[in-house]
């Protein structure tokens, strides 16, 4: 199956109610061939009425951390657990997100991302749990890398605080940009060892 086949059938779901508030479904979007894939919690007003994800004022948050190490929107994919707007920005059920991980796993495995990082309270204990690993608090996870094994392989998972979470609290924000760092060390660190490997053969 190919990305836009699972686009297409996120845009038709109705496993769950939220089909029933929604303008637009967002599936989510960026390089199909990312290293990273950023995974946020659920689209919000702005991205409902575009059908886009991260487009609102979290969005120029998390393209503006991404450019302080060097990335922009094409060189990831964005996506997210839950993929239309729970009524009011409310957090999403569990019966929510359980009917829509499906999605994300089929995106994840045909994406084949070394990296997942996962915005968020939601984001992050799904995808630890995905990965056998039960945990209860961002706060105790964040800024750690964990080392997982998914869809057949072992990958980086990255838990860090939700953009959102950060405009709400401005205090929180080094938080949120020494967990970017850290991401920038690991591709900075990949590329060292390329280049050296280069220099062997
Ligand atoms: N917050 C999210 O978690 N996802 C979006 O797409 C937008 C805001």
């Amino acid at each position: 199956m190919s990305l836009e086949e699972i686009a297409r059938r996120i845009r038709e779901c109705m496993r769950c109610s939220l089909h029933l508030t929604r303008i637009n479904a967002v599936p989510g979007e960026g390089n199909p061939k990312a290293r990273i894939v950023f995974v946020g919690e659920a689209p919000g007003r702005n991205e409902d009425l575009q059908g886009r994800p991260f487009v609102g004022a979290a969005g120029k948050l998390l393209t503006e951390l991404l450019g302080e190490i060097g990335l922009t929107r094409k060189d990831i994919f964005i996506t997210n657990v839950v993929k239309c707007r729970p009524p009011n920005n409310r957090d999403p059920k569990p019966e929510e997100i359980s009917a829509c991980l499906p999605f994300l796993k089929k995106q994840l495995e045909i994406i084949d991302p070394d990296i997942i990082v996962a915005l968020g309270r939601h984001s992050a204990l799904t995808l630890l749990r995905l990965a056998g690993k039960e945990e209860r608090s961002i706060m105790k996870v964040r800024g750690k890398v964990f080392e997982v094994e998914l869809f057949g392989r072992r990958r980086k998972l990255i838990p860090t605080l939700h953009p959102a979470a950060v405009l709400y609290n401005p205090r929180l924000r080094p938080l949120l940009e020494s967990d970017f760092k850290m991401l920038e060390e690991i591709l900075l660190g990949d590329k060292r060892r390329k280049s050296s490997l280069e220099e062997w053969f």
